[in-house]
């Protein structure tokens, strides 16, 4: 099936002392969400930004904001999310008993449900609740630091949930994050993800529209 790909620059590796001018600037160079990192100190060896930083952008970007939280119980926190502007929310399946009443709870707030799944994490609980959800966030680094390596084996992975949700009928979006540069986004296009999150790959760059046209070319390719 036709399939919408989309560019979503992670934020965690922006220049935070100028943050809205560097969303302006990807906004401007054709990104089609932003990804936003929570981190807690907790289920992540490291912190971020969190609830205020993301009400703020929301008044100065109209594109979508993509929540990844990697926090403990993010139930807590998905109302307040909401309200502050978030479009879609990845909860990690590892610190959610319950993957279906999450999901119900998000679409209740009305806001787009996602699964993320760690490297190590075995798929089977996220796609059982597959149906729920709007999007499954398949992890393609260890979560809590941006600028790591692509860890290769997780294409697998992707391919696996595609193959699942497609025997089944099921259009979800399968969104990759950790890793990914020019050079391996056709990979994890052809394994089958559309939504690509890219920090240092993008923010990394002197130039964004550039960057971003070259990781739109190579996918358009697939
Ligand atoms: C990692 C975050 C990623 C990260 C991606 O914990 O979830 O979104 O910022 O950054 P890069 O593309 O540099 O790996
Ligand atoms: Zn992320």
């Amino acid at each position: 099936m036709a399939r919408t790909f989309k560019i979503a620059p992670s934020i965690l590796s922006a220049d935070f002392a100028r943050l809205g001018e560097e969303i302006r600037r990807v906004e401007a160079a054709g990104a089609d969400l932003i990804h936003f990192d929570v981190m807690d100190g907790h289920f992540v060896p490291n912190l971020s930004i969190g609830i205020p930083v993301l009400e703020s952008l929301r008044k100065i970007t109209r594109l979508p904001l993509d929540a990844h939280l990697m926090i403990e119980r993010p139930e807590r926190y998905l109302e307040a999310f909401v309200k502050a502007g978030a479009n879609s929310i990845s909860v990690h399946a590892e610190v959610c008993p319950d993957l279906p009443a999450i999901a119900a709870r998000m679409r209740e707030l009305g806001v787009r449900a996602s699964v993320a799944i760690n490297p190590e994490t075995p798929l089977d609980r996220a796609l059982q609740a597959a149906g729920e959800f709007d999007m499954i966030l398949v992890m393609s680094v260890h979560p809590g630091f941006g600028g790591q390596g692509f860890i290769p084996e997780t294409l697998d992975k992707v391919r696996t949930v595609r193959a699942d949700l497609d025997r089944r009928g099921l259009d979800l979006d399968i969104e990759i994050d950790g890793g990914i540069k020019v050079d391996n986004i056709d990979q994890a296009a052809h394994a089958g993800a559309n939504v690509f999150v890219s920090g240092s790959g993008i923010f990394g760059h002197p130039d964004y529209a550039a960057i971003i046209g070259a990781m739109r070319s190579r996918i358009g390719a697939v």
